[in-house]
Formats: C-alpha cells, structure tokens, sequence
C-alpha cells in the first residue's frame, strides 16, 4: 500500500476533532463545541446564489475570482476596514483557511519561522507546517485581556522570523486587539521587515463598545500587511467557501499562482452570492448579532455563576474562554463535562500551551440550548466530583 507523505504524516492534529469524536459515544449532547454559526444564509444571499445558477454562471471564472466581487471586496475594505486598495490586490479564496494556506505559502520558505498567537485556531500550525516552516508562539495573557501585545511578540522574533499571524477578535478567547497595541505591533512589523497576516473572519461580531481595527489600515502598512477575511461568520455562509486575501499588490499578483494550481477559482455560483453578501441589505447581519449578544450575556453570567470559574467577557467572536484552571486540566474538565453533562466544549490546550487552564464554550447556539447547558453543569457543581 502507498504510504502518506512525512508531511501528511506530522501534520498537527486538531484536538477539535478529538472532542467530537469522543461526543459522538454520548446520546443528548449539547455540542458548545463547534465554531458555526447556527443561522441559515440571508434570503437576499439565497436568491443571488440561485439566480447565478439559474443564469448558468457554473464555468471556471479567472483564478483570482469574478471582476465584480474582487471590485466588491475592494469597497468593502475602503468602507468599512479603511484599507485603500485596487482590485488586483485581492485574491478570492476558498474561506478564510485558503486565503492563510495561500498567504503563508506566497509569503514564506522552507524553514522560515511563523510567529502565531497562543492559544488560537489550531489550523494555523497545519497550515505552516505544511509549508515546512518552523513554528514559534507568542502568548495571548488573561491579564492582557488576551489581547496581542507589541512585548510579548517581540520576545519570540528571531533572525528567522517571517511572518506573524495576528487574529482579532480571537478564536478561542474572544480577545479584541485595540488600535493602540495595533499601532505599537506595526512598529515591531516594520523595525523587523515581517510579512503579516491578520486573520479577521470575526470582525463584525463585537460586544461591549469593541472596536474592530484592520492592522493594513495603519499608516504604511500596506506593504507588509495581507488581509485574511471570509464570508462563514459574518453571513453564516461555511458551507459555500468564499472568502479572500488582500495585500501588497506586487506580491499578491505571484500568490495568484499558488490558486492555479490547487483549484483553479473557487465556486462560481458563491462568488456571486458573496457580492450581495458585501453589497446588499446588512439588516440580517445586524439581527444576528443582536442574537449572539443576548446569547453572550446570558453565558457569561451563567460561568461566573460556576463555582471556581471566572470568565472575561469577551468582547468579539462568538466564543466565551472561562478559566477553569481551579478544576483541573483542561482537557479533563471538558472530559468532565462531556461524562456529566454531555455538554461538549474543548480544552483550551487543543488551541496551544497557554490555552491550559481554560475551556472554549461557542455561544452560536440557541439559548434554549444555552440554558439547558447551564442547568446540567450547575447540577454536576451539586454532585461529588466524578471518580
Ligand atoms: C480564526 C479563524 N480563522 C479562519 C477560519 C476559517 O474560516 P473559513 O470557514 O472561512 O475557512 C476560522 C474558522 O473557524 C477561524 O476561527
């Protein structure tokens, strides 16, 4: 038999897969655990999916995606990132994960160093590695409000450095980054000549006064800054595949390549529902977060009221990351709460070292779905710990 390639072979394992696999030897599970949203599309986006196939738009379109959307996601930066940019500076992706995979690849070499937040998304080591780079952390601190922070990132830069991952607002910690510690990561950008990839697939989902701040939108920015953004969260559309990559446009015009041959364009039909998606009614986006922030309140309180745990509120995504660090490990409490409770959550160790102490709780479930989570783990607080 063919063997898998050594690359295949040590590609980090998601130990989001982990707790999925051990809910499903459990019946009446409430699943905390998955980070997608629980809204169908908007109509409007429906219709304009519908109407591209109906019109036989179904051909391969240009390797970097339609004219029109990349014309579309060009406005939407300038409106609402404040990122001034051409058409040709974007490439149109296979979600937020094409658009990192692709960055990573155009940006860096065999052996380069990837400097990435701890804890975050667990694709990104994947995805380094799969471009056979060397993988370095910095972390996101509670007492920082798991913020990223111009300190802690230096700490890590080596002569081999060559790009850092930023994410905000962060999965897992629902951490936003301010402008401010933005301003100072940018000098660290430029006294290092780093390539930056800012992953913000959450940017819309923001509670408390949030601000979200694109880092390619600081003053000279633009030449080291490559944009990773998505239409899964925003306009709850996983399952269609449609996000991009913005960035210097010299640069940009090579990554063109690396799409060519992994897929040719991404699916036709979506990228014209992703237009209406930037481009038409935003009344659903803003329904949808007036959900996900009664969802978040009603969480939050419900953790704190937990004996020995404490959870920041999070201020964006739609994750709560309450320490648990009084219980046990991580990976145990989650055990414990899935044996007890059924209710699945992940072990912030599935998201990096400093993830130790703390669960991920996805608050895009209903809130029926939420309460019912906060009466099972109140009543194992009321039991023996579990044997
Ligand atoms: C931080 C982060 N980046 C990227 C992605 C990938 O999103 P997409 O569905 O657009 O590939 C996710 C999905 O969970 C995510 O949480």
């Amino acid at each position: 038999m063919v063997k898998a390639s050594k690359r295949c072979e040590t590609r980090p394992a998601s130990g989001i897969r982990k707790m999925s696999v051990m809910a499903a030897g459990y019946t009446n599970v409430l699943n905390l655990g998955l980070g997608e949203p629980d809204f169908n599309i908007g109509g409007n986006i429906a219709e304009a999916l519908k109407k591209a196939v109906d019109a036989g738009k179904n051909k391969y379109t240009p390797t970097a995606g339609i004219p029109e959307l990349r014309a579309a996601v060009a406005r939407k930066l300038k409106r609402e990132n404040g990122i001034d940019c051409d058409a040709d500076s974007i490439l149109i992706t296979h979600g937020a994960s094409e658009a990192i995979q692709t960055g990573i690849l155009g940006t860096t070499d065999v052996g380069d160093e990837v400097l990435l937040p701890d804890p975050s998304w667990p694709n990104y080591q994947g995805q380094a590695h799969m471009a056979g780079c060397k993988i370095a952390f910095y972390p996101l601190l509670e007492k920082d409000g798991f913020h990223a922070r111009a300190e802690q990132i230096e700490k890590h830069i080596t002569p081999k450095t060559r790009l850092l991952v930023l994410n905000s607002p962060s999965n897992p910690t629902g951490g936003v980054t301010t402008k401010k510690e933005l301003l100072e990561i940018a000098e660290l950008v430029k006294k290092h000549n780093l390539a930056v990839i800012s992953d913000e697939p959450y940017e819309k989902l923001l509670y408390g006064g949030a601000e979200h701040v694109s880092i390619g939108s600081l003053p000279g920015m633009q030449d080291y800054v490559f944009t990773a953004n998505t239409c899964s969260k925003t306009y709850a559309m996983t399952g269609l595949r449609v996000g991009y990559l913005q960035g210097p446009k010299d640069t940009m015009t090579k990554i063109v390549k690396i799409q060519e041959g992994s897929s040719s364009c991404v699916n036709a039909p979506a990228q014209w529902a992703a237009i209406e998606a930037f481009e038409g009614s935003q009344s659903y986006v803003s329904e949808m977060l007036a959900q996900y922030t009664a969802r978040r309140d009603l969480l939050l309180g419900g953790l704190n009221s937990l004996p020995g745990v404490t959870c920041l509120a999070p201020e964006g995504a739609f994750y709560a990351f309450p320490n648990v660090s009084n219980l046990g490990k991580s990976q145990q409490v989650a055990e414990d709460w899935l044996k007890r409770a059924q209710v699945v959550t992940i072990p912030g160790s599935a998201f990096g070292e400093a993830g130790e102490g703390f669960v991920r709780v996805c608050f895009a479930v209903s809130e029926a779905t939420l309460k019912e989570t906060l009466t099972r783990l109140g009543s194992i607080f009321q039991e023996l710990p579990a044997k």
